[in-house]
């Protein structure tokens, strides 16, 4: 997609208005990482992806990066090692990443349920919790069985659970973003958009 679009509508966006949305957004951020988190199926790879682009910051997942790291997937991470080594790696591996900044970084549905990954994105980042409803959600997870969470007799039911253990945890995030069936640049849009209104709350506060 093309920033220098005049007047023109982006994924019905006044394309002046995202370009302004854009340049404020990479204020507000400066040199954080924009954090990512969610439930499987929210969009957070594709979304984050997206954003990445459209803000010119590296774009990093943290499922990508912990499978690049152990040469495994996820899924043989889980056989072999069992949820606690993977945790365990990817509370590492997200330290690691929020070590430096500004990027992009979309997290696996678990990490920001733990505390040290979650203070140390609420204290050092900025997060934006993709939240979908339940039927959104499974209807894009059910196409892949690569979630070894979701390998139980009910994956329906597991993935309510989890929706509904982790949505007050989730709700702690920064930015709230509605994920739904709409086109992702919108998605994107409108994340762009919630940062840059920070913008103002920020330059509120400097003010003597
Ligand atoms: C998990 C979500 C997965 C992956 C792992 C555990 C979770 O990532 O990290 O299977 O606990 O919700 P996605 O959210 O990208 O699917």
């Amino acid at each position: 997609m093309s920033r220098k679009t005049g007047d023109a509508k982006v994924a019905g966006v006044q394309a002046s208005t995202l370009e302004q949305d854009i340049v404020d957004a990479r204020r507000v951020l400066g040199q954080r990482n924009l954090v990512f988190v969610g439930l499987m199926g929210a969009g957070k790879s594709a979304i984050g992806r997206l954003v990445s682009q459209m803000l010119e910051i590296p774009f990093v997942d943290s499922d990508h990066e912990i499978e690049r790291v152990s040469r495994m997937t996820i899924a043989e991470l889980f056989e072999a090692y069992g949820e606690p080594e993977f945790r365990a790696l990817e509370t590492r591996v997200i330290t690691r990443l929020m070590k430096t900044g500004p990027r992009v970084l979309s997290t696996g549905g678990g990490a920001f349920m733990n505390e040290a990954t979650r203070s140390r994105v609420l204290k050092s980042g900025l997060s934006v919790w993709l939240k979908a409803d339940l039927d959104i959600l499974w209807a894009r997870v059910s196409k892949r069985d690569t979630r070894p969470l979701l390998k139980t007799a009910n994956p329906k039911q597991t993935l309510s659970d989890l929706l509904d253990q982790r949505y007050p945890v989730y709700a702690l995030s920064d930015i709230t973003v509605q994920s739904r069936d709409d086109v992702k640049e919108t998605i994107a849009a409108e994340a762009i958009a919630a940062i840059a209104r920070l913008a103002g709350d920020q330059d509120e506060m400097q003010k003597p």
